[in-house]
């Protein structure tokens, strides 16, 4: 089939400079979730139809499955779906989508599709408690769609049918053409209507046919911040409820959000208020403290990540020990059962088997071997103010507390370095490295005292 995404309207009520369906959901714009819904059906054609920030839109989604048609004026939804015709192939059905309805499943789109085949015009309707606001499906006395009339349209008597248009519709394509063409804007809104093709379809002996989604908030659109915010809220809930179904223990499925996806393996538990973006893999047994932020990471088996840990890219071994309050910057790798605590960042840098930097250091631009012991305010010295340089530090080093490392520099094998050091030159194997200072204690010291005013 072909598919027509529209998202040329404007999104007055978002009350934002960015066009609506640009407007984010799980970390991406709304009219990411149904490009990406839609190529699961592997159309032949996939049309955008743009208008309001075409250009920041294209810019958003363009991919080079993706064709855009430009409707510079908002006509309305069968305008639009005709400036998208000379895209589409003739020979298979159109399904017809929404930028700003995220949340329609693969399935129920099937449904639709398989209810319409290739010859019969489809709309997938809904009923509802409270329809006011869309189109009403007219049905005649024998249950057949006769027409959509739209809330301004419709009469004392259709206002209070329930079953709703929920807009997305699927028809043949090579009839569309000539029904599109012959629609009228002589209506209360004075736009073209696609909800009048179903007219057309039925004087061409066309059958209208209906299906209709599992949920309610699979057809929910968002025309404000507040249907923003409830359409998260319904997603989060989704991704929390497939994680808890997939074994993973979460401590509050109302406090996690996913942006991206979490791949999570065998008995994996997830404490309160975490944040997950890009893509995120957690193996067997590994558990996340609470009020962690974790992005584009892939953490070992075993490995525990204390509360508040950051992470912005980063890989782990086995067993690793994160946080509390640590922070794993891009390029950040940890061997099997290293440590990592409070306030130690890591940028750009490799931490072997067993090494540990458990408070107050950064370690950027890196080779930290196994077992190293990086005392308390370890910092390496990456940068001279133009340029990063690399600090190796070999095998079962100790490093003392309040070392700096300046680098270029290499550590040898075993090498001690005593705390307050700093390291500007290259250390050799097993050597005893210090800066030679003097400590100097004075009798008779008085401190100042405070001025009386
Ligand atoms: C439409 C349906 C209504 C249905 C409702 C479901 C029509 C005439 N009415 O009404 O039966 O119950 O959706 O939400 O189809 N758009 C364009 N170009 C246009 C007009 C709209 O791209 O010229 C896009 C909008 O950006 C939006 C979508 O089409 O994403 C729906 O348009 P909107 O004006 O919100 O239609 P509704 O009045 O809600
Ligand atoms: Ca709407």
């Amino acid at each position: 089939m072909n598919i027509v995404i529209l998202a040329a309207g404007m999104g007055k009520r978002m009350r934002s400079a960015l066009p609506k369906v640009l407007h984010p959901l799980a970390g991406r714009p709304l009219l990411a979730h149904v490009i990406e819904t839609a190529r699961t059906l592997s159309p032949a054609r996939l049309v955008v139809v743009v208008g309001h920030g075409a250009d920041k839109v294209r810019e958003a989604v363009g991919a080079p499955d993706v064709q855009f048609a430009i409707q510079d004026k908002q006509l309305g939804t069968g305008h639009a779906v005709q400036q998208a015709l000379p895209l589409l192939d003739p020979s298979v059905p159109t399904l017809v989508l929404y930028g700003d309805v995220p949340l329609t499943r693969a399935s129920t789109l099937k449904r639709l599709l398989d209810a319409a085949g290739p010859e019969r015009y489809g709309v997938l309707t809904l009923t509802v408690d409270d329809p006011s606001g869309y189109g009403r499906i007219v049905r005649d006395a024998g249950g057949a769609v006769r027409k959509i009339v739209e809330q301004k349209d419709a009469s004392e008597e259709e206002r209070r049918i329930a079953e709703i248009n929920t807009g997305i519709v699927v028809s043949p394509t090579r009839t569309l053409d000539a029904w599109l063409a012959s629609l009228k804007n002589d209506n209360a809104q004075g736009e073209f209507y696609l909800t009048d093709v179903v007219e057309r379809a039925i004087e061409a002996g066309v059958e209208v046919v209906t299906a209709q989604p599992d949920a309610e908030w699979e057809t929910l659109g968002v025309n404000s911040k507040v249907q923003l915010a409830e359409l998260e809220r319904v997603h989060q809930r989704n991704v929390a409820h497939a994680l808890l179904e997939a074994g993973v223990t979460l401590a509050d499925p109302a406090r996690i959000d996913v942006r991206g996806t979490l791949e999570c393996g065998a008995d994996v538990s997830i404490d309160v208020n975490c944040v997950f973006e890009g893509r995120v893999t957690l193996a067997d047994n590994v558990s996340i403290g609470p009020n962690c932020v974790i992005r584009d990471a892939s953490i070992g088996a075993g490995t525990r990540v204390d509360a508040y840990t950051h992470i912005e890219g980063g890989t782990t071994g086995a067993k690793v020990v994160l946080g509390p309050y640590a922070r794993l910057r891009p390029g950040a790798v940890l061997g099997d059962e290293a440590h990592v605590g409070n306030f130690v960042e890591v940028k750009n840098a490799v931490m072997g088997h067993g090494a540990k930097a458990n408070h107050l250091s950064y370690i950027g631009d890196s080779d930290i071997g196994a077992r190293v012991n990086v005392g308390a305010g370890t910092i390496t010295c990456n940068y001279d103010g133009a340029n990063k340089h690399r600090t190796i530090v070999e095998d079962d080093v100790f490093i003392g507390s309040d070392t700096q490392l300046v680098a270029p520099v290499r550590v040898g094998r075993g090498v001690t370095i005593a705390a307050g050091t700093t390291v500007w030159k290259d250390v050799g194997e097993g050597e005893l490295v210090l800066n030679e200072k003097r400590q100097v204690s004075k009798t008779g010291y008085v401190r100042p005292t405070k001025k009386k005013s």
